[in-house]
């Protein structure tokens, strides 16, 4: 009989295996994943978390996804966009921290303006901090000028989730046109990784339409995709947005934290030295998420530094805390309980993914 522990003995998981996994219900089977998960993780990236201060640089974007709150067709999300100075600010304040590196996340915008702001602001937290801040962007599908352009700037690391590997359910979620194809989307990754970012992707969990099958073929493009980073969470309506009237059919808040749980904790497994995020939906459905998705596998925390008066207004989906992470009580909070699962927090150290480096490693040509 197929049970989460004969699973587990095996080389490589089954695309029926994963999904097995992912429809368990039984809470001892649950546990021993993610114990299994807690204890790879330990052996290939540590018992640590490194952090990231997040910075929500913009929610101004020109596309229109149709779960996503700061969509261009929503007239009624205020746009902001934080002047250098705010962004500075606040990678200083990650960097006196130790935080080690900070992530620029962004709606997306192509314009010469925006592109060129970007480059600027690389450089000059490059050099606010001495070179020592490493720098994340998550500034959506670009050019392979504009990704060289960055990268040479000081960006090292990009997060572009692929939302859904399936061709069809991404069909479903996106506005049928050129700025929304499946096919750009991977090839903008294609492009990142050929580069030599640090490369992340991932994953909207509990969406109408998704089955368990879909997110085992997740899990397997990630694998296959060889990807150095992981950042996946539960799927939350937005009342204004086209989705939200398609949600009648979708697993409660407990199943699709449960689901985001097993997707992390199976990751782990299959892609053992990669980073992983504790992402903020998770906390968006339950007070302790972000730390369950550290005990499941999850080695990246993103304390939200962007400036209160903005961070309310990227909202992607209801509910966000509205908190930033900037209060010296949650970062303590955060240490105290990393620290009771016997794990210690990263400070001053840019926290690579070692994947990243073990690839590289892997492919150079023989001496
Ligand atoms: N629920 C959960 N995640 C969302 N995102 C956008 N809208 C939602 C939502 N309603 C995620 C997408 C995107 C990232 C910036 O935020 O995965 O890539
Ligand atoms: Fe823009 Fe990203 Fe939201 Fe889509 S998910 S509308 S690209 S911010």
């Amino acid at each position: 009989m197929k049970t989460t522990e004969s699973i587990l003995r095996k080389e490589s998981l089954s695309r029926e295996d994963l999904i097995y996994i992912l429809q368990t219900q039984d809470e001892d089977e649950r546990q021993l994943l993610f114990a299994r998960a807690r204890r790879v993780a330990a052996k290939y990236v540590g018992r640590q978390v490194s952090l990231r201060g997040l910075i929500e640089l913009s929610n101004i974007c020109r596309k229109n996804c149709y779960y996503c709150g700061i969509r261009s067709g929503n007239n009624k999300s205020g746009r902001y966009l934080l002047n250098t100075r705010e962004v500075l600010h606040a990678a200083e304040y990650a960097w006196k921290k130790g935080f080690g590196s900070v992530v620029i996340q962004s709606g997306e915008r192509s314009d010469r303006t925006f592109t060129s702001s970007i480059t600027e602001l690389l450089r000059e937290i490059k050099s606010l901090s001495n070179h020592e801040l490493g720098i994340t962007l998550s500034c959506g599908e670009q050019s392979e000028d504009i990704y060289r352009e960055w990268y040479e700037a000081g960006a090292h690391r990009y997060l572009l989730r692929i939302e859904t590997s399936s061709r069809s359910l991404y069909g479903k979620l996106h506005p049928r046109d050129e700025f929304h194809s499946f096919d750009k989307r991977v090839e903008a990754l294609r492009t990142l990784q050929r580069l030599g970012y640090q490369t992340g992707t991932g994953v909207m969990i509990g969406l109408p339409f998704q089955h368990t099958g879909h997110l085992a073929d997740d899990l397997i493009f990630m694998r296959d995709f060889n990807i150095d980073m992981v950042g996946m969470g539960p799927y939350i309506p937005h009342a204004d947005t086209p989705l939200a009237r398609r949600c009648a059919d979708i697993p409660s808040d407990e199943e699709r934290i449960d689901l985001s749980l097993k997707m992390i904790a199976l990751m782990r497994i299959m892609m053992k030295d990669i980073n992983m995020a504790a992402s903020t939906a998770m906390n968006t459905l339950d007070p302790a998420g972000r730390i369950k998705a550290i005990a499941s596998g999850a080695n990246i925390f993103m304390p939200n530094i962007t400036p209160p008066a903005q961070a309310c207004n990227y909202m992607l989906y209801e509910g966000k805390p509205i908190f930033t992470d900037m209060a010296e009580a949650s970062l303590a909070g955060l240490e105290e309980n990393i620290a009771g699962m016997g794990m210690r927090v990263n400070y001053h150290l840019w926290g690579d993914s070692k994947h990243y480096h073990n690839r590289i490693e892997n492919t150079k040509p023989e001496q």
